[in-house]
């Protein structure tokens, strides 16, 4: 009999095709805690150990005993699942035990809002960094409002006491205004200082939006929080799709000062003193919100360094901009406490959460607003069929319950291990280091980089290089030959991501080390007929 058809593939062909090229074409069928397991062409079945996680939202590994008890359970009492616009208790107890933790973690902290911080849930990491972007712009339009209406109220009054003879124009303002003669009678006058100043600040106001963001920032590819993703090729083709965003390096705050000083706008008010009027300036709020993540996860792993942080911070705060800490790679305790940013000591004025909140199963995640600037009225304005379900709430609650048992030992955990993994990927960068460039990332974010291979002698180490595949082609080897699954970073594409559980064995570690050995002598000899596929 013929053999059966192929069925034919019309999910996303083209990214498999890519995985086939770089060897990574497995399909997993299986998972366990740091295993994967996929059928070989021999139909043999193979455990891969997954330093992936999830892109970083494993740390209690693949099907946790607890998260899935507690799915079964929650299918099994036939819990209700869609029922928006309906009472949601799950919401509210994960809320708390943030806030909870918020509290703890940021004891230390200054300016900590009395009210706590208010939580709209989402999907996806993506739709969090969209309703952060969305609670931001109207904050800003409320401020503009505010600032439209004191100006308006102010001109008019103004320009009346000028027609009635009350008050007249200073000559710098005159000077403003187009060149007012000084005996201008009355009414010309406040006709020219409310048509002129109303025009003017009519046009600063209506300036679109900024926001600003951290070079090598990644915040997910929707059409909003892809403006704000660094890395030119995912975001350049939908510039038109959203706000723009200014990039400043997270090592040189200054150049946050600059950017926000060359994109201020200033709308025209006035102050009458002694019967005379005269002009001040006044900045409108142009940006919206700052984005920045404790450690660029996807654009290479690299640690915001706390002072640098806390000099981003305090610019903002002196602009009234609010900064939005992205926690939804290095939240739910990855980097050795629940918050990596509370090891910085960075409050964040909006916090997002994903990855690690939905327990390796379910799909949610969480945006946290400082109560004394949220806007009630943006329930309304944003929600979603899906979200804030009692079935990811209640997941999200099992995975608080793991993270804070035994007074936070699985934050320990995390740090221990990591340590743990650093110091073995040192040991080969210090046998090898014309090959691996450096080692980094708190608890279990870490990245290993290599030297870039761009000039590598090897033709085919070099073509990998430039076209970005140096990652994704080792990746591909270790996974063929060491049955190891690691991923590159995706906007820095000669470093290594490994984020595996907090239950990651010194067995396993040791086979990364070996395995990393290995492929750090093909490198350093340029054997690069051995990254291909036999
Ligand atoms: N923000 C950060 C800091 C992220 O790392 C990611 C995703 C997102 C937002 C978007 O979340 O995928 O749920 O929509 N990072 C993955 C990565 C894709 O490669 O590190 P999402």
């Amino acid at each position: 009999s013929p053999p059966p058809p192929v069925p034919a593939k019309y999910a996303e062909r083209f990214l498999e095709d890519m995985l086939s090229a770089w060897c990574l074409d497995v399909e997993y069928t299986r998972a366990r805690g740091d295993t994967l397991y996929y059928t070989d062409d021999d139909g043999t079945e193979r455990a891969v150990t997954d330093f992936v996680g999830g892109f970083g939202s494993l740390l209690l590994g693949h099907h946790h005993p607890a998260v899935t008890a507690r799915m079964r359970q929650l299918l099994d009492g036939e819990t209700p699942v869609h029922a928006q616009f309906s009472l949601r208790t799950q919401a509210h107890q994960v809320a708390a035990r943030l806030n909870e933790i918020l509290r703890r973690e940021f004891a230390g902290v200054p300016d900590a809002p009395a009210g706590g911080y208010s939580a709209v849930f989402a999907n996806s990491g993506a739709e969090a960094v969209e309703a952060a972007l969305k609670h931001a712009e109207l904050e800003r339009v409320n401020r503009l409002a505010a600032l439209e209406e004191e100006l308006t109220a102010r001109l008019r009054a103004t320009a009346d006491a000028v027609r009635d003879g009350s008050a007249v124009l200073g000559a710098r303002l005159r000077t403003a205004i187009g060149g007012l003669a000084a005996d201008a009678p009355p009414g010309v006058a406040a006709d020219a200082l409310r048509t002129a100043l109303g025009v003017r600040n009519a046009r600063a106001l209506r300036r679109p939006p900024l926001f600003l963001a951290l070079t090598g920032g990644f915040h997910g590819k929707l059409s909003g929080s892809v403006q704000i993703t660094h890395n030119p090729a995912f975001r350049e083709p939908f510039a038109g799709l959203g706000p723009r965003a200014v990039f400043v390096p997270a090592d040189r705050p200054a150049e946050l000062q600059r950017a926000i000083a060359r994109e201020t706008v200033n709308v025209l008010d006035t102050t009458t003193a002694d019967g005379v009027v005269d002009l001040v300036e006044r900045p409108v709020p142009v940006f919206a919100a700052m984005f920045v993540e404790p450690v660029l996860g996807e654009g290479g792993v690299v640690p915001l360094r706390a002072d640098d942080a806390l000099a981003l911070r305090r610019i903002c705060a002196s602009h009234g901009i609010p900064l939005v800490v992205d926690e939804i790679q290095t939240g739910f305790g990855r980097c050795g406490a629940f918050f990596a940013s509370s090891l910085i000591g960075l409050r964040p004025d909006y916090l997002t959460l994903a990855k690690g909140i939905g327990g390796g199963i379910a799909k949610s995640s969480v945006l946290l607003v400082r109560s004394d600037r949220y806007r009630p009225e943006f329930e309304l304005a944003h929600s979603s069929t899906y979200a804030k379900d009692s079935l990811s709430c209640s997941v999200a609650l099992t995975v608080l319950d793991l993270l804070e048992a035994d007074g936070g030992q699985l934050y320990e955990r995390a740090a221990e291990r990591g340590r743990a993994i650093r110091s073995a990927l040192e040991e080969v960068r210090k046998e090898y280091p014309d090959v691996v460039a450096d080692v980094r990332g708190p608890g279990l974010l870490l990245g290993i980089e290599f030297h870039d291979q761009s000039d590598a002698a090897s033709p085919y180490l070099r073509d990998l290089a430039r076209r970005g595949h140096f990652g994704f082609a080792v990746s591909g080897y270790l996974l063929r030959e060491h049955d190891l699954r690691l991923m590159p970073t995706g906007s820095a594409p000669h470093t290594l991501r490994i984020e595996p559980s907090a239950g990651i064995s010194d067995a396993r570690i040791g086979h990364l080390a070996g395995a990393l050995r290995d492929l750090c002598g093909i490198i350093r000899n340029q054997d690069a007929h051995l990254l291909v596929r036999a």
